[in-house]
């Protein structure tokens, strides 16, 4: 099982397209793949939705954070595409963060998490992620919507 947790770089990418048909390809393997959409992802109120609507990701597979954020210990791989703050767990660890308190995407309790991003640069709050150190986390650097169309050419051959 798979839960994708998109953030503002994948609108910069451009990446729910490729997105998309990772998901579609996927779920013809008979993988279960969701969606976690945290309420402030993105720059604008339902950016993420906007976006996956746009790139025709079935409604009924894209959940709020709420509905999701239990089931994270329960799923193989989480893949965090271009999100930085809403998957920050010193949000609940550190009470000296800018971000204490947030309420944020629990990504890290999946079985392995998987996130893209170009580097180790901090997002919007400014603040580092203790997520991309965590011995269960691996990073994949690059522009997200490059990195999953290779992703889709590999699957491919
Ligand atoms: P952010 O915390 O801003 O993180 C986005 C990450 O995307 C960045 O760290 C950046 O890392 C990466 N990125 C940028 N371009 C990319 C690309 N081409 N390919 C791959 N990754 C790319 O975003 P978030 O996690 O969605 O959180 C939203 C933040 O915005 C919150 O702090 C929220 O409070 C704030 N905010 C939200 C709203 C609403 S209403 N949604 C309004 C105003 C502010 P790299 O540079 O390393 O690639």
């Amino acid at each position: 099982s798979v839960i994708i947790t998109p953030g503002y770089g994948m609108a910069v990418a451009q990446a729910q397209y490729p997105v998309a048909e990772l998901t579609r390809q996927l779920r013809e393997k008979g993988v279960n793949v969701r969606f976690g959409i945290h309420p402030v992802a993105g720059r604008l109120p339902g950016h993420m939705n906007v976006l996956l609507a746009e790139a025709k990701v079935p409604y009924d597979i894209v959940l709020e954070m709420d509905e999701i954020n239990g089931d994270f210990p329960d799923t193989d791989v989480s893949m965090v595409i271009g999100a930085n703050d809403i998957v920050n767990p010193s949000a609940q660890d550190d009470p000296t963060s800018p971000i204490a308190g947030m309420p944020v995407l629990e990504v890290w309790k999946a079985k392995t998490s998987i996130v893209m991003k170009r580097s180790m640069a901090s997002g919007y709050a400014g603040v580092d992620n203790p997520l991309f150190y965590k011995e269960n986390n691996r990073m994949l650097f690059g522009d997200a919507k490059k990195m999953l169309d290779e992703v889709l050419v590999a699957l491919k051959t």
